[in-house]
């Protein structure tokens, strides 16, 4: 017959099971894993942590008093937008930004949707830098930036809100809101990285954008590819495309999407367009395209049937 465990022996059998590294250097390694393997479903980027942890702190008075313009986010959450000559420029960051942002703003005024009063959410917001020149629209009703690196996040949530919310999700095409909540999603820069679960995200943004509401995103195309080889022969990933000829013989045949080199942040997903456009505008009304609407980008209006 077996004996009931006393409490002790619970105790005993509780440390036996913490002194095992469950909660430290094995969750450590898994961690490892997951930022190096960043196409494994369901990951996040999670906060860079010392060996004790992290610790987030609240936005700090200086903080509170500073312009938008004040508040930018460290290099390492920049992404490269703002550099010249191998120097990060505060006020090219800002001035991109803005820019990307009046190409979106001007799309959205062609097509005659008014955003003001309408909930926002910048999908894959990084440190604030398109979704910061929506102060206005942040007074009116909600805007939120979500992102998967976390880290980004909690730099955004300390300096950046109020006025904005952040929210970091993860790669699993899931987002913890209400069917038909949003307004307007948008996305700069994030189709041209997300790679197979592209259209699961589609589908999961069209739930909940609410019926004609619209979702403003930027591909790479056809166009991206000249433009790039035309304005920057040396760009890495002219390289890549024709690494990936030389592998697949891809380009002389009729190809309609193609990621290059993936590895983490480096994936680069380009859409032959009007393939792409086919396919999506059986689930979405396409409302407007926009070559070079964001760098050699190409801007994409989409709106949820009503
Ligand atoms: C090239 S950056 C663009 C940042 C910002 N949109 C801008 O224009 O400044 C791409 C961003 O998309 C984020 N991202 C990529 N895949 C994502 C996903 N599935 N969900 C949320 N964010 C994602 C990355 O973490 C990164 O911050």
């Amino acid at each position: 017959m077996t004996k009931p465990l006393t409490d002790n022996d619970k105790t005993r059998l509780n440390q036996e099971r913490f002194r095992d590294a469950v909660g430290s250097d094995k969750a450590r390694d898994l961690e490892n894993l997951l930022m190096n393997v960043t196409n494994l479903a369901g990951t996040y980027y999670p906060e860079g942590r010392d060996v004790a942890g992290y610790a987030l702190y609240a936005m700090s008075e200086e903080d509170r008093a500073k312009p938008l313009a004040e508040r930018l986010p460290p290099w390492a959450l920049r992404h490269y937008y703002g550099v010249k000559d191998n120097n990060y420029i505060d006020e090219l960051y800002l001035t991109q930004g803005r820019n990307d942002m009046i190409g979106m703003r001007r799309i959205l005024e062609a097509d005659g949707f008014d955003m003001m009063g309408e909930k926002i959410m910048e999908f894959g917001c990084s440190g604030g830098r398109l979704m910061r020149h929506l102060e206005a629209e942040a007074q009116a009703n909600e805007v939120w930036g979500i992102d998967l690196h976390s880290a980004a996040i909690h730099w955004a949530q300390a300096h950046l809100s109020p006025p904005f919310h952040f929210m970091t999700n993860t790669t699993v095409p899931h987002l913890p809101f209400e069917d038909n909540t949003f307004g307007l999603i948008f996305a700069g820069s994030v189709w041209t990285h997300i790679g197979e679960l592209d259209d699961a995200w589609l589908l999961e943004i069209r739930r909940i954008l609410r019926p004609g509401g619209r979702l403003y995103i930027t591909i790479s195309d056809e166009n991206t590819l000249a433009e790039v080889a035309r304005m920057s022969p040396d760009h890495d990933s002219n390289r890549h495309v024709a690494e990936l000829d030389a592998a697949t013989g891809m380009l002389s045949k009729d190809w309609v999407a193609f990621v290059t080199r993936t590895t983490p942040w480096l994936q680069r997903v380009i859409y032959r367009r009007e393939a792409w456009l086919e396919r999506i505008g059986r689930w979405m009304d396409v409302r407007m395209v926009k070559p070079s609407a964001y760098g050699w980008q190409t801007g994409v209006l989409l709106a949820k049937p009503e």
